[in-house]
């Protein structure tokens, strides 16, 4: 038997993107459906596609009702500053629970760090597992390093770094972003609470959306942060996007519990960015392996107590394209991922087409099989609350750091895994 899930938040992501995706899985037998919004829901009830798991039955209005049918799991992808809270009261219900990234984006640190302390907590006390939707995390380029890093091909680490730069006017522009989020009883409710931080003197910054850029460094090395320090550049032009953030970009250097250094930049006010699309990308450099830019870098050393001058090693580089880098799916989750995402097509077509991951750079499938694969073989999901919590509290730290002119600031830890 397969499990059953409640998919919270219909929006742009949640239903554009991932929808089709969990309800496909060969792993789940039903879905439910819960948005605040009730035409968010009504377009699934007639969709042909939705029919063999969603009974409009399992069509919620709100959080608290979908807490109370017996769901194994809910898959929470409503705004930014909901998730913590939300992800609480599913665990508390007994639900594991999926979250859009990050952990919460609020303009306070220290409730952001309190957040993370009680997900924790919540998630120890309950037996109930968390994941966070981190979409670096399976691009092509992370599953790879990962293999290498597992493999010691990187010798020690010395040096990673990872960015975002989402441009306040850049393809997915961000003034409409977040004009559509605050639409809506959600968003209307959230002007409201708004205005307190602001009214506190709380300002935030990028930093408080880290985790495309820390979560690479941090999952491939398996290093947390020990150190932070950040400096922030401050919009300077009036720009209405940025008048409630303290900063527009944060650039952060990290001492980490490996030895290694780490440079984050969270942009949100400079044109372009080095992929085109997003600018998600990360570096590693160990002492035997470095991956840059799809390029993996490697020298054997020579053996230090009898170096031969006639036999030293050359380097060798290894470009890389997306489909050499990517884990394999089990068949019968890629064919059912192909049919979702290829809803038009007829099953005889399918069957000659190749399954190409789709979604920021590919990472979607990976991470709704992560999810639903952990709750149906009772096991922590990769992205668990303890990783997800050294990825979101480096910006954190980060933020203080820069609010105090780059003052080096201990980052908390709240270890491994159970
Ligand atoms: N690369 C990535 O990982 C990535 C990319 C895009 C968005 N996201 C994340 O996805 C999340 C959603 O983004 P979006 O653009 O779809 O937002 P959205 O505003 O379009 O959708 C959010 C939905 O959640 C619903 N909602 C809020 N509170 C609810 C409640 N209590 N019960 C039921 N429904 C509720 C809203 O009504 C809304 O329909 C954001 O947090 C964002 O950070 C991540």
């Amino acid at each position: 038997m397969g499990i059953s899930l409640g998919l919270v938040g219909l929006g742009s992501f949640g239903g554009g993107s991932f929808a089709a995706l969990f309800k496909s899985h060969p792993a789940v037998d039903r879905i439910g459906l819960c948005d605040l919004e009730p035409e968010r829901i009504a377009k699934y009830a007639d969709n042909p596609f939705f029919k063999d798991k969603f009974n409009p039955r399992d069509a919620y209005g709100s959080l608290d009702a979908i807490c109370k049918a017996d769901f194994d799991a809910l898959v929470i992808i409503t705004q930014p500053w909901l998730h913590a809270p939300q992800c609480v009261q599913a665990m508390e219900a007994g639900k594991h629970v999926y979250s859009a990234v990050p952990i919460i984006s609020i303009p306070d640190d220290d409730e952001i760090l309190g957040w993370c302390d009680k997900l924790i907590e919540t998630s120890r006390k309950t037996g109930m597992s968390y994941m966070l939707g981190e979409t670096t995390f399976y691009r092509p380029q992370a599953q790879f390093c990962r293999r290498k890093a597992a493999a010691g091909q990187f010798g020690n680490f010395v040096y990673a770094e990872g960015e975002y730069i989402h441009d306040t006017d850049s393809w997915c522009n961000l003034r409409q972003v977040s004009k559509s989020r605050s639409i809506g009883r959600a968003g209307q409710e959230w002007k409201a609470r708004a205005g307190e931080y602001f009214r506190r003197g709380c300002r935030g910054g990028p930093m408080h959306y880290p985790t495309h850029s820390t979560s690479g460094p941090v999952c491939v090395m398996k290093a947390h942060a020990l150190k932070a320090t950040c400096y922030g550049y401050r919009n300077q032009d009036g720009d209405p996007a940025h008048k409630n953030s303290a900063f527009s970009n944060e650039v952060a250097l990290f001492k980490m519990s490996n030895g290694a250094s780490v440079r984050i930049a969270e942009m949100r006010e400079t044109p372009g960015s080095i992929d085109p699309t997003e600018g998600e990308i990360f570096r590693v450099l160990g002492t035997r392996g470095t991956f840059s830019m799809n390029t993996w870098f490697r020298t054997e050393r020579p053996d230090y107590n009898n170096i031969d001058m006639k036999k030293l090693p050359t380097p060798s580089v290894t470009q890389l394209k997306p489909e050499d880098m990517f884990d394999p799916l089990p068949a019968e989750v890629q064919n059912a991922f192909k049919a979702a995402m290829h809803q038009d097509k007829a099953p005889a077509d399918l069957q000659n087409m190749d399954f190409v991951p789709g979604g920021h750079g590919g990472s979607h499938p990976y991470l709704v099989h992560e999810f639903v694969d952990a709750v149906a073989n009772r096991r922590q999901p990769a992205i668990n609350i303890w990783e997800a919590a050294r990825y979101m509290v480096m910006g954190v730290m980060a933020h203080k750091s820069a609010l105090k002119d780059g003052e080096t600031l201990d980052v908390p830890d709240w270890g491994d895994a159970p």
